[in-house]
């Protein structure tokens, strides 16, 4: 029956990791997924995310959540993505669910944006999450490349960016990181960003956010700044978020889609429309991580709690970015590795090639995606001298 279906090549993130699973060598170092380690190479449960849960009512029957989500949840959500008492929201222009983390954001945006504006086509940047080909493809939109990335430079191909934007069809949707560009760890500036949203307000495009990384670049609040500067204009506009990275709750699914209207009468009907795609997906978003999240977020010392351990996990990964940096000058001084503290996030392109990500894998036990991402949260100070000494061997 089933001869014909393909073998399934495997996903260059998820796929490697399960090789890394099974490499028996003891000093195998995981920089492949994005996966924050704690400076004892753990992947931690955060203080305040365990206090919540220790708060959670198990006797309470786990019956099915509406199809947006529990309402505490989606305000909380609001909250850390647009501030506390954003004016959109206060005048109820924002329609906002529950999504399984920032990937189902994505589906549910994709899908709906399919449903209403069958004639539109995705602008991602150039290289980008390899996953956005699949969720925004998948749900059916030609897929396009923005000129992003300059390997010579180490920065953004900004004016050719803006020059492609400026040629943007009418509702064109542009899918942007507004912190910790997944997979080079280089973002714009502030005065870039307000270039780049006014081009796309003259094209009359649909910016989608997907923020994946909220605090770990410079802060929750200054990580949210373009999008909260978007929704401050009034454009309409989708954003993803997740508290995957940001509260170590990978498993949990806990993200969110936040599509913020022109009027509260759009916003409500973009609601059920969102209510309905998550019906046609998956029924209704999984119960548990929700109620630790809003139990979390919606008590002031617990999220005061985390904020700060968000601010630790932060300052841990620039200080791995600097040592990294460091070692990798005093035993390479003929390379430019300054990169690696200019990047933000979890993320660093490290212009490795793929033959040099195969030999540092098999030679060093050292897991770098193929494009030559490493996760610089995986780096912890047990790790450190060794990845630096192995990269030390195989850049050219
Ligand atoms: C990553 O980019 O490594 C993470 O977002 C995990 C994933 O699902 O790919």
């Amino acid at each position: 029956m089933f001869e014909h279906v393909p073998r399934y090549a495997g996903d260059p993130i998820l796929s490697l990791v399960q090789t890394f699973l099974k490499d028996p060598r003891e000093h195998k170092v995981n920089l492949s997924i994005g996966f924050y380690y704690d400076g004892a190479g753990k992947v931690p449960v955060l203080g305040s995310v365990s206090q919540a849960r220790d708060r959670i009512d198990t006797s309470v029957p786990a019956v099915y959540l509406p199809m947006e989500g529990d309402a505490q949840y989606r305000k909380a959500i609001q909250e850390t993505v647009l501030g506390a008492g954003h004016r959109a929201v206060a005048e109820g222009r924002v329609a906002t669910i529950h999504t399984l983390g920032g990937s189902g954001a994505l589906k549910v945006g994709a899908d709906f944006l399919k449903a209403h504006f069958p004639g539109s086509e995705i602008w991602i940047s150039d290289p980008t999450w390899e996953n956005h080909y699949n969720i925004l493809g998948g749900a059916g939109f030609p897929m396009h490349a923005f000129p992003y990335y300059d390997a010579a430079t180490n920065g953004i191909r900004f004016d050719e960016m803006l020059a492609t934007f400026e040629k943007l069809p009418e509702r064109s949707i542009v899918l942007l990181q507004p912190c910790c560009h997944n997979p080079t760890g280089i973002d714009p500036s502030r005065e870039q960003w307000l270039k780049i949203i006014d081009v796309l307000v003259a094209r009359n495009a649909i910016p989608f956010f997907d923020m994946a990384y909220q605090g770990f670049g410079d802060g929750l609040e200054e990580d949210a700044w373009v999008v909260r500067e978007v929704a401050n204009r009034g454009i309409a506009m989708l954003v993803g978020n997740s508290f995957s990275k940001n509260m170590s709750l990978y498993g949990e699914r806990v993200g969110g889609l936040s599509v913020v209207c022109p009027t509260a009468d759009e916003a409500s009907r973009v609601l059920g429309q969102l209510q309905a795609t998550v019906r046609k997906n998956y029924s209704s978003p999984a119960l548990f991580g929700s109620r630790v999240v809003s139990t979390l977020l919606n008590d002031p010392a617990l999220r005061e709690e985390w904020k700060g351990e968000v601010a630790q996990m932060r300052t841990r990964i620039h200080a791995m970015r600097k040592g990294l940096r460091d070692r990798l000058h005093a035993l390479r001084p003929d390379l430019d590795v300054d990169y690696f503290v200019n990047q933000r996030g979890m993320f660093s392109y490290t212009g490795l090639n793929p033959a040099q990500v195969d030999r540092l894998r098999d030679e060093f036990g050292v897991y770098l995606i193929q494009s030559g991402r490493m996760c610089v949260a995986g780096l912890f100070e047990a790790n450190l001298d060794y990845v630096a000494a192995s990269m030390a061997k195989v850049l050219a």
